[in-house]
């Protein structure tokens, strides 16, 4: 009979397993490029693409990291072939997806594709039930490197005898037997089914991201809910599995400069998949340096720390309350240059937002920090203790990267930053 002990062990390893994010070599880090939905929806074909395309290279977007063009719905016709392929339409893309996907490889990028996990897809194009593997080994075929697969117009229960995971895991299947039988890395799986089924516990089992919430809008309002809900399940996130916040509103609408900034802090260091999704042809300069900001772009690319950034403190609400318009404030994480923090005014007048460094579990207590603002690009001092800015404007956004620098001054009092259990030698306690 197994020992309790070996028994216990197998059991740690089984759940070890079953959490551990499915490493099959694609989509190490979040995924960086451009998604015509938000700003296009259906109303897309080559020319549009290929302008985008040449409009990233232009702007500089494709050198900073941006090298995935990623079609969305409406791509196909709305009906599939004599012989059951799915067929692009000829009207917008005259020499099919494989052209397409020819010109954009030229161009220095990867192509994304979407279908849906039933019948039709959301606007009502042939979806992959019942075709995955056929479909999967098009795709292959045309070159794509990422799927994105949707939840829409989903088959009776008494047909998929199945749940949610159950039907992503086919195609998941079909991934895998395509990449194996093509001898081609396989197709990144980008799963969107709206953070359904609480799909942060099990999408790392099946996909490299999965989106966690119902589709974006260009208000501060639908950011402010996004960050909401995400900050509540920071820790799914990290290496080859990851939360998805949606694509980017960045130029979109009618977000501000201070909104537009924070959004794509959140979206970066909570390490989402980070995809353009405004008209490439008159965007702003604003939004192209917001989008081309390397010093936030490398905390979303670290090749060394993969998780997210999580709230230490809510401020603006107790903690751990769940307020949609009022997301938490306080946030930090650690990344392989030291830890950075995000402050986010969530109030609708400018506020001072301050902290004591070692609300964050990275900062050790005892050390000073040198700190380094990621939006002005300049090095503000040392911190010891605590560190405050004024003036952060409604919805403006605070990101500091903090690196060791070395013992903080001699006799500080109080000899504690946080007092509670804090006491001499002797066990009596001085302060707080
Ligand atoms: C939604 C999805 C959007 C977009 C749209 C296409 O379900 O969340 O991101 O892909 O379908 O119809």
């Amino acid at each position: 009979m197994r020992s309790a002990g070996s028994a216990l062990a197998v059991a740690i390893l089984l759940i070890a397993r079953r959490v551990s994010a499915l490493d099959n070599g694609v989509a190490r880090l979040p995924v960086l490029g451009y998604n015509a939905w938000n700003a296009f929806q259906c109303n897309v074909d080559e020319d549009l693409i290929l302008q985008t395309a040449n409009q990233m290279v232009a702007l500089g977007l494709k050198d900073a990291g941006y090298n995935f063009i990623n079609l969305d719905d409406c791509w196909a016709l709305k009906n599939r072939s004599d012989t059951g392929d799915l067929v692009p339409d000829p009207a917008k893309f005259p020499d099919g997806i494989s052209g397409l996907v020819t010109k954009l490889a030229a161009l220095g990028f990867k192509t994304g594709i979407y279908s849906d996990s039933g019948w039709f897809t959301c606007a009502g194009y042939p979806g992959s039930w019942a075709n995955e593997k056929r479909d999967l080994e098009l795709f292959n075929e045309w070159g794509i490197s990422l799927l994105k697969y949707d939840n829409c117009n989903i088959p009776f229960d008494n047909i998929t005898r199945q749940n949610e995971i159950g039907r992503y895991q086919v195609m998941q299947k079909a991934i895998a037997d395509v990449a194996e039988e093509s001898g081609k890395p396989p197709i990144i799986f980008s799963l969107c089914e709206w953070g359904w089924q609480q799909v942060w516990l099990w999408g790392k089992t099946i996909g490299q991201s999965w989106r966690t919430t119902g589709d974006i809008s260009p208000q501060w309002s639908s950011l402010a809910s996004i960050i909401n809900f995400n900050s509540f399940i920071t820790m799914a996130t990290d290496f080859y599995g990851r939360n998805d916040m949606d694509m980017l509103q960045l130029g979109n609408g009618d977000l501000t400069i201070d909104e537009a900034k924070a959004h794509f802090t959140a979206w970066a260091l909570m390490k989402s998949t980070l995809l353009i999704g405004t008209d490439m042809r008159n965007v702003s300069q604003d939004v192209v340096d917001i989008l081309t900001n390397s010093e936030i772009l490398a905390i979303n690319q670290d090749p060394v720390v993969g998780t997210s950034i999580s709230p230490f403190r809510w401020g603006f609400n107790p903690d751990w309350t769940s307020d949609s318009l009022h997301p938490a404030q306080y946030w930090s994480g650690p990344t392989q240059d030291g830890v950075v923090f995000m402050l986010v005014n969530v109030a609708d007048s400018p506020a001072t937002l301050s902290f004591n460094l070692t609300e964050s579990p990275w900062i050790r207590a005892g050390r000073q920090y040198s700190v380094r603002d990621l939006w002005s690009h300049t090095d503000e001092g040392i911190a010891v203790r605590s560190f405050s800015r004024d003036d952060v404007p409604p919805h403006g956004v605070v990101a500091l990267l903090l690196k060791d620098a070395g013992d903080e001054p001699d006799a500080l009092m109080p000899q504690c930053a946080v007092w509670y259990q804090c006491v001499t030698q002797d066990g009596i306690h001085v302060g707080g």
